[in-house]
């Protein structure tokens, strides 16, 4: 039988992705642990240690680095750097530096995420995203001050983490930190977070007289599938293009230099005329994660080419599946990233690809028992194992390419 090689532009980015309040532990100021300890995990996660990736990052990049990843993206936790109102921490921009310097004796280009959901107490105090008058004021100012003390060290910014899945959850269906269910919210914090991006992409700009910088934000597109081309499926598929997946994106379309994807949706629309809320996820699953999520290939292509249009670089920040068992990992990274190539064929500008995670996590509602990482971290022994389908992911990064 013979091979087909499908190769990746050169310098293409092979990474992981992690965010600080999944995989670094001992955070105890922020809203999202305040959650925890409300019981409100439906594993009955607490607000633990979890993979204490704040100490044992080296441990962490020297895995990242065997596994011959030249990127890394992590955040940074909010409630760390201005754990009251105004006062900054220089002891942990110090810690996030020594980060950023050992990624890069590794070899590893990061990309830095400023933020990634949880607000330290007082923020939520103050009546977080939604009741806080001063809300962008004091958020652009935080994240104003990490792109100031850290400028030297990253060239990459993504200022927000997934605005929509956040709005969501947190402001709409009321399932995750504040608890908050009305539209009306929803909407005022989606406009916050937009207003907030713009700001801070002019500031970190301000940091760069040579202009050195690439700045966006990472956002999860899902691919809305309009079941058998009838005409109602189709325009409910435009009404939910436009809402989830364009409605940020062009808002901040003059303010970002490349195209952040997080991908792991497809949602087949069939019209249900009496139940309209049911028309949506009609999907086949034939095939599913253990998050009970599809595993379906070919939507991060149609992802990608509809960001044909903005015509800039992009980056695929987080992509991949939890499979405690590891069964199905590795043909998943391999059966996306044949979409993603053919992507790239089609004339995508696509220049990287983080595999969500590095290490198993705190999957945030779901706690501790979801297993989205290429290695294994025994939570009682802090224990890394390399998981076979890391290994697989490993030869792709290696050669800069995948061999079918
Ligand atoms: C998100 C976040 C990550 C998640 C990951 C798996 O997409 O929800 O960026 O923090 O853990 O996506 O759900």
């Amino acid at each position: 039988m013979s091979q087909k090689i499908l190769k990746f532009p050169e310098g293409f980015f092979w990474g992981s992705a992690a965010s600080a309040y999944q995989v670094e532990g001992g955070i105890y100021n922020n809203d999202w642990a305040d959650f925890c300890r409300a019981g409100k995990i439906n594993d009955g996660s607490m607000c633990q240690l979890g993979p204490d990736h704040y100490h044992l990052y080296e441990k962490d990049f020297d895995i990242a680095e065997n596994l011959n990843q030249n990127a890394h993206r992590f955040s940074i936790e909010w409630s760390r750097i201005e754990p009251r109102e105004g006062h900054f921490d220089k002891k942990e921009i110090e810690h996030y530096r020594k980060v950023l310097r050992a990624l890069k004796k590794r070899g590893l280009e990061p990309f830095v995420t400023i933020y990634h959901w949880p607000v330290p107490k007082w923020f939520a105090k103050k009546g977080h995203w939604h009741g806080n008058r001063d809300a962008v004021k004091d958020f652009t100012r935080y994240g104003e001050y990490v792109a100031r003390e850290l400028c030297n060290e990253v060239k990459y910014w993504v200022t927000i983490n997934e605005p929509a899945i956040y709005t969501l959850n947190s402001f709409f269906t009321g399932v995750w930190p504040p608890e908050k269910k009305s539209i009306f919210t929803a909407k005022k914090v989606y406009d916050k977070l937009i207003k907030s991006h713009k700001i801070l992409y002019e500031l970190i700009h301000g940091y760069y007289p040579s202009g050195k910088v690439e700045v966006g934000v990472a956002k999860n597109n899902t691919y809305f599938e309009a079941y058998q081309n009838k005409w109602m499926n189709k325009a409910v598929k435009k009404w939910a293009d436009h809402f989830w997946n364009q409605y940020f994106l062009e808002e901040i379309r003059r303010y970002q230099d490349f195209i952040g994807l997080n991908h792991y949706f497809h949602n087949r629309i069939k019209f249900n005329w009496l139940r309209p809320s049911k028309s949506f996820n009609q999907n086949e699953n034939k095939e599913t994660t253990d998050m009970g999520w599809e595993i379906y290939p070919p939507a991060i292509y149609h992802c990608l080419k509809d960001l044909k249009k903005y015509n800039l670089p992009v980056y695929i920040f987080e992509n991949g599946l939890a499979d405690a068992e590891d069964k199905k990992r590795a043909d998943y990274i391999r059966n996306y990233l044949r979409y993603v190539h053919r992507a790239i064929q089609e004339g995508v500008d696509v220049r990287g690809y983080f595999y969500w995670s590095l290490l198993d996590n705190f999957e945030w509602k779901e706690g501790y028992s979801k297993r989205f990482g290429l290695v294994d971290i025994n939570y009682r022994t802090l224990e890394r194992h390399i998981r076979p389908s890391a290994k697989v992911y490993a030869k792709i990064c290696r050669q800069n390419q995948l061999v079918l």
